[in-house]
């Protein structure tokens, strides 16, 4: 039976590489995003996925979310915790309002979304959960310190969640990628991007299909020993 699956952030960037790779082990996908409908529209257009809009930082329009997925799609198997967000400043610099938008974007969501499925889950003793985190979670970054911090919280997140779910048939596990191709990287300025692909071991930046592949790989039937693991797939730049 095909599984249900749901990429927050699943049109664009590494998400929408997720959602291809879910789509191509033959699970119904549903790929949500936030406000970028041509993003949405290209992705459906180009692979019939699903798409849903709804902002994963809103406790009740993920609720209202879900609920349209299930009623459309079936009950959620595997949900990738992929949408996040930066909003970059030296931490004497932040805005009370940086901080809450990426804490709320990047950490709140995985409660919205987690707590929202995690129940239906555990009746059905089978669910498979990716949360993605980031290499500067795992080393810190100078400008990140919101981020860091919600993407650190989702390590110490997924760890508690992954013990009180491991004897209900769920796994939860994190991907902290590294430095990926997307409009993410390529916003930063091209002599910091070209510093970092300087300190990448492999020489060159990450592929969303990187990415995507172990996400696909973790939420396999077949992947249920796994459990409260962190991937770093980044290349070489950083070794835990
Ligand atoms: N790219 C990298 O090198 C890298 C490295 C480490 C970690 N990551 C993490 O990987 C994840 C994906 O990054 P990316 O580079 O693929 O990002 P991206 O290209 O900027 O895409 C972000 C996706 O998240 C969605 N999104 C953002 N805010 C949302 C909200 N409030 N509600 C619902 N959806 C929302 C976006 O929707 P719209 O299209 O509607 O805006 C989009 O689909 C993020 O969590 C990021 O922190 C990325």
């Amino acid at each position: 039976m095909a599984r249900t699956a749901v990429v927050t952030g699943g049109t664009r960037g590494l998400g929408r590489a997720i959602s291809l790779a879910l789509r191509d082990s033959g699970c119904k996908v549903a790929a949500t995003y936030h406000s970028n409908a041509a993003a949405a529209r290209e992705i459906q257009e180009a692979s019939g996925i699903a798409v849903y809009q709804w902002d994963v930082a809103d406790f009740d329009a993920c609720a209202d979310g879900l609920a349209q997925v299930t009623q459309q799609l079936g009950p959620v198997d595997i949900l990738v915790n992929n949408a996040g967000i930066t909003a970059d400043a030296t931490f004497h610099k932040m805005s009370k309002e940086q901080w809450w938008h990426v804490m709320r974007t990047n950490l709140g969501s995985l409660f919205n979304m987690t707590r929202l499925v995690i129940e239906g889950m555990r009746e059905r003793r089978f669910g498979r959960i990716v949360n993605i985190s980031s290499i500067n979670g795992r080393k810190g970054q100078i400008g990140q310190s919101n981020y860091a911090a919600a993407k650190a919280g989702i390590l110490g997140f997924s760890k508690a969640l992954a013990l009180e779910n491991a004897k209900h048939g769920i796994t939860v596990n994190v991907i902290a990628p590294g430095y990926c191709d997307t409009a993410m990287v390529a916003a930063l300025r091209p002599k910091v991007l070209d510093a970092i692909v300087a300190g990448i071991p492999v020489g060159r930046l990450g592929t969303p299909e990187d990415i995507a592949r172990v996400v696909a790989f973790l939420a396999d039937d077949a992947a249920g020993f796994i459990t409260g693991a962190t991937f770093d797939i980044n290349g070489g730049q950083y070794l835990a």
